[in-house]
């Protein structure tokens, strides 16, 4: 991960994690337009290299992002956004392959929200805000958040986040299911959940991510169906024969993701 970014932070806290660090700490990590394409240049980067085996997503101690960029959005127009599709690219992070954590302090608002709702798990620090306060802008969420909250955590607590902009805490998103888990250090818990994903093999993490994912689009059978198809299709790797040999010879797995 060479480049260099002006709004994000990249770097490889070991050699199979990728850490990218939202990096507008004046603004609260407000997720202006150039930082999107940054962002989405650096997540398919990482998707990219055989090497890593999950990414970590961050802001800072105060604010995962506070949001959509609203002086950015201010005076934009009906024409504009939707000729040009406004935060159709916001999206992009859920093509990825390889799981996503999102590591999650201070405040997760609005498209802070979405972003981490976007992510494959969400850890939280005792800090952490959420809340989908586009309400109290005269406008409604816009990067997903009010169907992937629906899926998280039920219509009436959706609902009543999306039209009161109420702000919860990690402790109150945890009790809802929206989160993994509260903890302390992080982006050091989030990298070591990175590191640990990252020691199994990449095709069965993949399709691990895939058939979960796919519990969102399909019915229950054709989702039973979709997970049994893409089991029986693991038997046809490396890895399930290393996995399974390993373990009856009672010794670790040497995955190599083939
Ligand atoms: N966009 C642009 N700038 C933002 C911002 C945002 N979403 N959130 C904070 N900032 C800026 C502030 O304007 C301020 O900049 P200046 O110093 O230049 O004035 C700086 O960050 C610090 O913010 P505050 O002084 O407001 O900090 P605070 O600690 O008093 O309050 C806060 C923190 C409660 C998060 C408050 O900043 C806030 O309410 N921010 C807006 C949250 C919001 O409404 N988010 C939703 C955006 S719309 C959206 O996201 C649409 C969508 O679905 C995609």
């Amino acid at each position: 991960m060479s480049t260099q970014y002006e709004h994000i932070l990249t770097s490889r806290p070991n050699p199979s994690v990728a850490l990218i660090t939202l990096n507008r700490p004046k603004a609260l990590n407000a997720l202006s337009t150039p930082l999107f394409l940054e962002l989405n240049k650096a997540l398919f980067e990482a998707d990219a290299d055989q090497a890593i085996g999950a990414i970590v997503l961050t802001g800072s101690e105060k604010a995962f992002a506070a949001g959509a960029d609203i002086k950015e959005m201010k005076d934009k127009e009906f024409s504009d956004v939707y000729k040009n599709n406004f935060l159709a690219n916001w999206g992009e992070l859920s093509r990825l392959r390889k799981p996503v954590i999102a590591a999650v302090s201070g405040y997760a608002l609005g498209g802070g929200c979405e972003l981490a709702l976007m992510c494959d798990i969400i850890l939280a620090s005792p800090t952490a805000k959420f809340g989908q306060p586009e309400i109290n802008l005269g406008v409604i969420p816009g990067g997903g958040g009010s169907q992937r909250l629906v899926r998280a955590i039920g219509k009436s607590r959706a609902m009543e986040l999306v039209l009161t902009g109420r702000m919860v805490s990690a402790q109150e998103a945890d009790q809802w299911g929206m989160i993994s888990r509260v903890t302390d250090n992080v982006v050091e818990e989030a990298v070591k959940m990175a590191t640990e994903i990252s020691s199994k093999g990449q095709i069965a993490v993949q399709a691990g991510k895939e058939v979960v994912n796919a519990a969102y689009e399909l019915t229950l059978a054709e989702g039973l169906r979709f997970e049994r198809r893409t089991f029986h299709g693991l038997f046809a790797t490396k890895d399930q024969e290393e996995g399974m040999t390993a373990f009856v010879e009672k010794r670790k797995a040497n995955f190599t993701h083939l």
